[in-house]
């Protein structure tokens, strides 16, 4: 039987394309940049799946004109990269890694929280270039964490992990959900409220909830103009959830007293204001960003893969709907070589 071929789009940590090496025939992009979309399209050809990273973007146009494509692993737990409606219509699966990454996102997450309330980038500018003369009672002064309230934006896994830290710093913690019902898991005394209650009253917001049609923009100009004056806001989900040019205006109108951002609406590219601005945390999507965590996440796509190409579906696939049909392409290509 021929071998199933394989394309990881990228290098990962640990061992996740040496396990796929051992049962398909692998092609490894080990260069340090990003395929390009022509390089993306060439190098996919005759391919039966794929491990993605987010900047690998999976058009409907590329998939269909893929024919053996059955699988897209994508590293990483949101999955906008996809089109996941035109992988089911093509009979393709997609997969995600939900689950290994929460707690090392939200540990970036509270780091930027705390990073911005304290200062400490600022801080930490300030001793290297060399202008630290005296202790000065009102130097660099930044508010309180312990006693404040924080508005988590998505009580899915990240959220509650968020939730438990800031439970430990002693917050009162607000949420929002798509559900109605409350989340489990949440700390207690954790309140589910409705968008516009957490933007008026958290003293932190922090954004965990995947990027889709609903929540592209969610915070735009409407939630800056009755978010809570000198807030501070913490992305570490999706940058587009967050309206980038109003999101800057608040920051300028200040607003909002800071921003901690490991996200933005057009990776890699950050606006000059943000560079430019002295009370935002920038930091290059590197929530996930442990070598623990990233070696966990490359490993389960590449699980995944193996277990779809051995016709067993993966817990973790993002349209498991698709499973039957996929199933007959791969039996129906077992059949023909
Ligand atoms: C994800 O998993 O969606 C992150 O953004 C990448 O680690």
């Amino acid at each position: 039987m021929n071998k199933f071929k394989v394309l990881v789009t990228s290098k990962h940590p640990g061992n996740a394309a040496r396990s796929l090496a051992e049962r398909f025939e692998v092609d490894l992009n080990s260069d340090n940049a990003v395929l390009g979309p022509g390089e993306l399209a060439a190098r996919l050809r005759g391919c039966d799946a794929v491990l993605t990273l987010l900047e690998d973007r999976m058009t409907a146009g590329l998939m269909a004109s893929l024919p053996h494509l059955k699988v897209v692993a994508n590293c990483a737990v949101g999955y906008d990269n996809v089109d996941v409606q035109a992988a089911t219509r093509l009979g393709i699966l997609v997969t995600n890694t939900p689950g290994v990454l929460d707690e090392t996102t939200a540990d970036l997450a509270f780091a930027l929280l705390l990073a911005c309330a304290r200062r400490v980038v600022e801080a930490d500018r300030f001793v290297r270039e060399g202008r630290w003369r005296s202790f000065t009672p009102d130097l660099l002064l930044g508010v309180d964490v312990h006693g404040k309230t924080l508005g988590i934006v998505g009580m899915g896994r990240i959220g509650k992990a968020m939730a438990r830290r800031a439970h430990g710093f002693g917050m009162s913690i607000l949420y929002t959900r798509r559900s109605a019902a409350p989340a489990d898991g949440a700390p207690p005394g954790a309140r589910a409220v409705s968008l516009e209650k957490l933007l008026a009253v958290s003293d932190f917001v922090s954004v965990h909830c995947p990027l889709d049609s609903q929540t592209r923009h969610l915070i735009g100009r409407r939630g800056f103009s009755i978010i809570k004056e000198g807030s501070i806001l913490v992305n570490t989900a999706r940058g587009a959830v967050v309206d980038q040019a109003a999101l800057i205006e608040a920051l300028d109108r200040g607003r909002l007293r800071g921003a901690g951002l490991d996200v933005f609406e057009a990776e890699p590219a950050v606006p000059p204001q943000l560079i430019a601005s002295g009370r935002v945390v920038l930091t290059p999507h590197i929530g996930s960003a442990s070598i623990e965590t990233r070696s966990a996440m490359a490993q389960l796509a590449a699980d995944s893969i193996l277990s779809a190409l051995s016709g067993r579906m993966p817990a973790n696939a993002v349209n498991p709907e698709v499973w039957e049909t996929m199933a007959a392409r791969l039996r129906s290509g077992a059949a023909q070589a």
